[in-house]
């Protein structure tokens, strides 16, 4: 079979995160501008031309896809795709199929996905407030949000939380949402918010350290650092007294770059090899100049072969460096 891909720093590319639409049907403040102008719907690869890119990356080595936005799940077809991608699960050439989502479509979407072989997903959740998830998703309704993580666990998929930790937000939901999080049987992830996107003057101030958050469990809990890990950046810990798992992204306070093992796919065949740079290779063009996959291949092993070593992000109270002008939203994260 073909060579793997191996980065300049003899890192192995196996995980690859697919963004099918810009859109989303939320706003995190975090995320995305409050008016955003979002692709015609012309300009996104279709549905096939997405299996196609996919499925070279198979052929070359990646074992876990993870299907983002946007939100994916208001990508019109999307069951499709996931079925499209389930036959590399039937093959074993990929391990695991997963999606990170708002939750708000998995009321509809959640008994599908885990019948075409979804084992665990990721939904964002940053507050069990209804008045603040309205004001961080700018309009998002939580009980729909609720509804769609319980018709998840009820479909047998594992849930991981995902809660970016906002200084002034929701610090004093640190114990709660874990606390929640034990009840429901979810994991939960904290992530330290990077500064992609435009920055307003405002989200200065958001920035909370994982250090910090660390701290306050530890003063609370017994905290055991666990050596396993999911093929993502989160390294996790366990609550003792409650048994329950906690991840911890720290892409500021504890840069995990030299363990990067993946690349990110947006909508329209754009290859981005680092969340945290502006460099990417356009991959729609050697897809469409032939049905035939060397093309492809070629233009996807010169991309990894300038993969960079990893983000400038720096992020403090006072000021920001490293700074992505493309939203979150673009890559999905
Ligand atoms: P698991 O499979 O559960 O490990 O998922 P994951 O953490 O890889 O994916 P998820 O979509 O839940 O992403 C969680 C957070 O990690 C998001 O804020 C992503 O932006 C961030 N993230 C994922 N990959 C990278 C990366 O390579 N660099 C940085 N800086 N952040 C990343
Ligand atoms: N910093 C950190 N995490 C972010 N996410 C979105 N924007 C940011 C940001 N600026 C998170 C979402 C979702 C995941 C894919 O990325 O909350 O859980
Ligand atoms: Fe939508 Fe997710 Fe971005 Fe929020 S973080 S606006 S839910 S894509």
């Amino acid at each position: 079979s073909a060579a793997p891909l191996i980065d300049p720093f003899h890192r192995a590319i196996s995980y690859l995160r697919v963004s099918v639409t810009d859109r989303c049907d939320f706003r995190c403040t975090y995320c995305m501008a409050e008016h955003m102008t979002f692709l015609p719907k012309a300009d996104l690869l279709s549905l096939e031309e997405l299996d196609r890119l996919c499925t070279s990356f198979i052929g070359l080595g990646v074992e876990k896809l993870r299907i983002t936005g946007g939100e994916p799940l208001v990508r019109k077809g999307i069951l499709t795709f996931f079925e499209a991608m389930a036959r590399h699960l039937q093959t074993g050439a990929l391990k695991e199929l997963t999606l990170t989502t708002n939750g708000s479509q998995l009321g509809k979407y959640a008994q599908a996905l885990a019948d075409l072989g979804v084992k665990r997903i990721n939904v964002s959740l940053d507050t069990l407030d209804p008045a603040k998830f309205a004001q961080i998703t700018r309009w998002g309704r939580l009980p729909q949000v609720l509804d769609g993580i319980a018709a998840a666990k009820a479909a047998g998929l594992r849930v991981k939380i995902n809660a970016v930790a906002l200084q002034g937000f929701n610090e004093d939901e640190q114990f709660s949402l874990t606390e929640w999080c034990a009840r429901e049987g979810h994991d939960l992830t904290w992530i330290e918010v990077m500064p992609m996107g435009e920055i307003e003057p405002a989200r200065l101030g958001q920035y909370w350290s994982l250090r910090e958050l660390r701290r306050r469990y530890e003063d609370r809990y017994s905290v055991t650092d666990l050596a396993e890990r999911t093929g993502g950046p989160a390294r996790y810990a366990r609550l003792e007294e409650s048994g329950q798992k906690i991840g911890f992204i720290t892409p500021l306070t504890h840069n995990f770059c030299e363990s990067c093992n993946r690349v990110r796919l947006t909508c329209t065949g754009e290859l981005y090899m680092c969340l945290g740079q502006e460099d990417m290779a356009d991959l729609r063009a050697p897809l469409r100049a032939s049905p035939d996959d060397a093309l492809l291949e070629q233009a996807i092993r010169a991309a990894i072969a300038r993969k960079p070593k990893g983000h400038d992000f720096d992020y403090s109270r006072q000021s920001v460096s490293g700074q992505m002008t493309r939203h979150m939203s673009h890559t999905g994260g």
